[in-house]
């Protein structure tokens, strides 16, 4: 069930360039809705601009101890606002929000696809499916290596393989380059990421693989009421926020 959840912040620490992690103190009842893919609505201000709440994938959930993890990356003014939170202070949040990924699937191996501010909701879904005894491989992209983040914590789910743009870590290339020249097999794909990454995946792998991908698009309302986050599938039009933000793969129709 979706709600507004009022969360002491324990930790809003930067973890790579431009890029922090916020820990947060959740009640554990309303963490049990949480499926990985999620997203939730943090309020930045109690007035004044911005008025509108921000979208921010889940990263992890630990119910025993009620925590809630967010990694954002400062790109304007309200994550910038996000980022001068301090321990102690109470953070409003409301969800959880969309349809996550899938996990229902009987893949043996899955490839998780993370790139930039799409790695986040990867873990917790690797997490489960890790623990579910599924195979995991993680490839995670950015332009240059201070892009990359959570390596050691996706190394803990099982192999991860890195691409830049620069060459500065990993394959050089895309994430999409990487998966050939590392020659990796999989059941099932999972990816989040920029458009022009999940439209690469989609047009290599529609039709050949299992696969969902996650959509970060603008939004405003987040709850599936002001139609202003509409995506082209091949089912008409759908909104990301409510029918996504997870989509199969061959779903979108891209410009
Ligand atoms: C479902 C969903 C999940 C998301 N999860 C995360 C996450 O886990 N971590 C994270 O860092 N960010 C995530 N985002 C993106 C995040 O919501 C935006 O970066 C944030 O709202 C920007 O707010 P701002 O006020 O700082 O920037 P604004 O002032 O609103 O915008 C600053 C710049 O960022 C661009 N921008 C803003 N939102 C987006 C977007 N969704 N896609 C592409 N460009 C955008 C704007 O066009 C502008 O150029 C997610 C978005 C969605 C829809
Ligand atoms: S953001 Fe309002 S319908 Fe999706």
């Amino acid at each position: 069930m979706k709600r507004i959840m009022l969360c002491t912040l324990i930790e809003n620490r930067t973890i790579a360039e431009d890029t922090l992690l916020m820990v947060l103190k959740a009640d554990p009842v309303a963490l049990a809705d949480f499926e990985p893919g999620v997203f939730v609505n943090v309020r930045i201000m109690d007035s004044d601009s911005p008025l509108l709440r921000r979208p921010i994938s889940v990263h992890e959930t630990d119910i025993e101890k009620g925590m809630l993890k967010l990694i954002y990356k400062v790109v304007g003014e309200g994550t910038r606002k996000l980022s001068e939170k301090k321990t102690g202070e109470i953070v409003d949040i409301f969800g959880p929000l969309g349809t996550g990924f899938p996990i229902q699937s009987d893949a043996k191996s899955v490839i998780l696809i993370g790139g930039g501010v799409g790695i986040p909701p990867l873990y917790e879904l690797g997490k489960r499916l890790a623990e579910k005894g599924v195979t995991v491989t993680t490839v995670l992209g950015a332009r240059n290596s201070e892009g990359l983040f959570c390596l050691e914590e996706f190394g803990t789910l099982g192999r991860v393989v890195t691409a830049t743009e620069d060459g500065s870590h990993g394959v050089k290339g895309f994430v999409t380059d990487a998966i050939k020249a590392e020659d990796i097999d999989f059941d099932c794909l999972y990816a989040c990421g920029p458009k022009p990454m999940l439209k690469a995946i989609d047009i290599e792998y529609r039709g050949k693989k299992e696969g969902y991908l996650s959509f970060e698009e603008r939004m405003a309302c987040g709850i599936g009421a002001c139609y202003g986050c509409m995506t082209k599938t091949k089912d008409g039009l759908k909104r990301v926020c409510k029918d996504g933000p997870v989509f199969s793969l061959g779903e979108a129709v891209y410009e």
